[in-house]
This record gives C-alpha cells, sequence and structure tokens, in this order.
C-alpha cells in the first residue's frame, strides 16, 4: 500500500486533535483511499504533549531541517498559528516540494500571495480548510461546489468566541464585560481577548472566503472592522422588542462589480437563518446567482472540528499529484470598492422627555432624506425618555452626517449606540 510521510509542526490544540483523527481513521483511510498515513516527524518543544499522545519521541524536535531533509514527508500540517515561524517553514515546506496543510488564518490572509508563489514554483499544494469556519467544509464548497456560481453575497457569523458572548448576553440579559470575564473563565475567550472580539480574526476569514467567492485577493486591510465591545444589554433588550438578534457578521457583497466587504456587530431578524447559530456555533450564509441561498453551520473551532477539516485536507493533498491552485491571488487584487454602502440602523437615544422631541428628531433624519421603519419609545426618570428608531435603509456618509445633526440636537443628551441593521 502506498506510504505518504507526513509532518505535524506543533501539537496545541488543533495539532493533538489532528493526530487522534489520524490515529483513529487510519483504517477507514487506508480503505477508502488505498493509502497508508505515516506521522514522521513532529515538531513540538514540549515533549509531554506528545508523550500524551503515545507519539515515539524518535521523532519529536524543534528542527524545521528535520521535515525538510526527509526525503519521504509529503504533506506538512502546521499548528502554531500567528506569522513567525510559520510563514518561513512553510514556504521552505513549498519550496521543498512538500504540500502545507493550515488552519491558520491571519498568515492565510496577510501572505497567501507568496505562499501561493512558492506552491507554483514546485507544483506542491496548499490546502486552508480548517482555516474558516473549523469543522465546517467552506472553503471547499465554495472552491469546488459553487463554479456554476457568481457569488453574491456572503453573510457569516465565523467568530464563535464572540457569538458565544453575544448569545450569552441575549440569554442571560448579561453585560459586556461580565459575560467576556465568564467566557475566558471556560475557555471560550483568549487572555487577550483583541482579535476575536475586536473583529480582527472575522475579517482574516471574511478576506479568505471572499477572495475565493470572487475569484480576486480582497485584502483584509481593505475590510471594513468593528468589534462587539460597543455592545450593551440595553441594545439586546430593545432589539429584541422589534424582533432582532445581535450577531457580529463578515458580509461581503458584490454589487455590479464593486466589492462591499466588513465585519461589525449589527441587528439581524430573528427568523433570519443566521440568528439561530448560537453559542460558539459559527453559521455561513452564501447567496449564489444559480444556486440562490446556501448555508453552512458547525463547530468553528476545537480540537476534534478543526482536526476533521485538516484531515480532509491531509488526505486530499495525500491522494493527490496535482494540487488545487488559486492563479487570481497572484493575478488580480480587488480594487473597486464600494465604502458608501447601504444599511438599515438602529439607533437608542436618551432624549428630553418633553413635547416636540418625536417630531424635532423625525425632522432631522427627514431632512437628511432618511427614512423611519420603526419606533419605541419609554419614559424613564429624571424627565428623560428613551426612544429607539429604526431607520429604512441609508448610505454610510448620509447616515453620519444626520447622526451629526442628533447629536448637536437640543432635545437629545446623548446618542447612546448606534448598530446596523442587517434585513
Ligand atoms: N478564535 C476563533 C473563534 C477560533 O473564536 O472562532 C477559530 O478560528
Amino acid at each position: 500500500m502506498k506510504k505518504v510521510g507526513i509532518a505535524l509542526l506543533g501539537l496545541g490544540v488543533v495539532g493533538s486533535g489532528t493526530y487522534r483523527i489520524l490515529k483513529s481513521k487510519a483504517e477507514n483511510i487506508k480503505r477508502d483511499y488505498g493509502v497508508e498515513l505515516e506521522v514522521r516527524q513532529v515538531l513540538e518543544k514540549d515533549l509531554s504533549k506528545a508523550e500524551a499522545l503515545g507519539i515515539d519521541l524518535s521523532i519529536v524536535s524543534c528542527d524545521i531541517a528535520n521535515v525538510l531533509n526527509d526525503k519521504e514527508i509529503s504533506v506538512v500540517a502546521e499548528f502554531f498559528g500567528g506569522i513567525e515561524p510559520a510563514k518561513t517553514f512553510l514556504i521552505a515546506c513549498l519550496k521543498a516540494g512538500k504540500s502545507v496543510v493550515t488552519s491558520n488564518k491571519e498568515l492565510f490572509s496577510k501572505h497567501w500571495p507568496e505562499l501561493e508563489a512558492a506552491a507554483k514554483e514546485t507544483g506542491a499544494g496548499i490546502y486552508f480548510e480548517a482555516s474558516c469556519g473549523g469543522g465546517v467544509p467552506i472553503i471547499r464548497a465554495l472552491h469546488e461546489s459553487c463554479q456554476g456560481n457568481d457569488i453574491l453575497e456572503i453573510k457569516g457569523i465565523v467568530n464563535g468566541t464572540t457569538n458565544y458572548i453575544l448569545s450569552n448576553m441575549s440569554e442571560k440579559g448579561s453585560d459586556y464585560a461580565d459575560t467576556l470575564k465568564e467566557a475566558q473563565r471556560l475557555g471560550y475567550a483568549e487572555a487577550n481577548p483583541s482579535a476575536d472580539v475586536d473583529g480582527f480574526d472575522s475579517t482574516y476569514k471574511l478576506s479568505i472566503l471572499s477572495s475565493l467567492s470572487f475569484r480576486k485577493r480582497v485584502p483584509y486591510t481593505a475590510i471594513y472592522r468593528e468589534g462587539i465591545s460597543g455592545v450593551t444589554k440595553e441594545d439586546i433588550k430593545y432589539g429584541k422588542e422589534f424582533g432582532l438578534t445581535v450577531k457580529l457578521l463578515a458580509i461581503s457583497k458584490n454589487v455590479g462589480g464593486k466589492i462591499e466587504a466588513h465585519v461589525y456587530p449589527a441587528f439581524i431578524p430573528d427568523d433570519h437563518p443566521l440568528a439561530k447559530v448560537s453559542g460558539a456555533f459559527n453559521g455561513i450564509y452564501v447567496v449564489g446567482d444559480n444556486v440562490g441561498e446556501l448555508m453552512f453551520y458547525g463547530k468553528g473551532a476545537g480540537d476534534l472540528p478543526t482536526g476533521s477539516a485538516i484531515v480532509s485536507d491531509i488526505v486530499y493533498a495525500a491522494t493527490h499529484d496535482i494540487h488545487k491552485r488559486y492563479p487570481f491571488i497572484l493575478e488580480e487584487e480587488a480594487s473597486d470598492f464600494n465604502n458608501d454602502f447601504e444599511s438599515e440602523y438602529f439607533i437608542r437615544l436618551i432624549a428630553k422627555d418633553q413635547t416636540g422631541v418625536l417630531s424635532e428628531i423625525t425632522g432631522i433624519l427627514g431632512k437628511a432624506g432618511i427614512s423611519i421603519d420603526s419606533m419605541v419609545q419609554k419614559a424613564g426618570s429624571h424627565g428623560k425618555a428613551t426612544i429607539v428608531l429604526i431607520t429604512q435603509k441609508t448610505t454610510e456618509l448620509t447616515f453620519k452626517a444626520a447622526l451629526d445633526a442628533l447629536k448637536q440636537a437640543a432635545c437629545i443628551d446623548e446618542v447612546a449606540n448606534v448598530i446596523r441593521v442587517e434585513k
């Protein structure tokens, strides 16, 4: 039986999960693909992790040369995360003709062209199913199952940490800071949560998904980004009154050749398929011009779910001599972006509880050409009232001008928050 040598760079959560799946599914892979996958080298400085998995310590080291010099290794799976040393090691592997498999969305979104160029030099493959959506098979679906379409829109919940936080705030009525602390205590959020809560992780993933969908490179730097730290339990409570659920959305659209790409918290109707994606789950909603709506759902992180996607890439790389290519990554970078995109808006205002306030507010919005879709008003204490409005569609620039006017209106004490609404 054909043997294919594998190297694992790192035995963290996903590296360990991948090793366990490779062991437990070895017989299935032999039976179904006629290939034996042999782990021949592991890079890991913590030997106890290798011992816990029963890996022979003679194949464990910290030296990439052991991988590069082993001619029997043809597939290298990387689990370090971050840019270095992952980038240098993977480019060296590709230049040595070894295919690479990774879940490293930051590396991929920032350095895909260098990786693609190195792979093209030798004909090696680069595989990254696990980089977006963890175990959800979205990369191959977009690349291999949607060729009969122009992808018009992607709308995704691609970060489990922020979805866990927002779902818990919504279910328990708790505030952001307490929910983040609880998520950190339970291991859902990192000690430094910025990559997740500030939207960077979603931006990296959206860059990859958009590039695949639109067949040109959509750099992560071109993606507008807002995180979730400004979402309050009051916003969530009022959103519920309008039948809306808040999610951190990664959205990209191809509108007449112009690309819109943004990551921000947004309200969606409770009956949208993404509204049901709760806790640490991911969901990605895709619209193609021929297939119509598609919905992908599953665990976006974790040892075995992400390991599942990694193993599928390892099996693909190990059983193909001609690897996948992404020529558009080297040939075309998207440059035609629409930054004045349209949204509806949720506006929460603290206003003076007096005659004429509502007409002043509607007057300001009306003067800017913004229609109001719905509104609630709640009398508060000390002569204040909370007014919550949902606008109809308007553009970013028009809305910003109207917001400035609202902030300056004498009847308004505070624009407490503004959140986009995606219907
Ligand atoms: N930090 C990521 C998340 C892990 O919370 O979804 C998977 O990419």
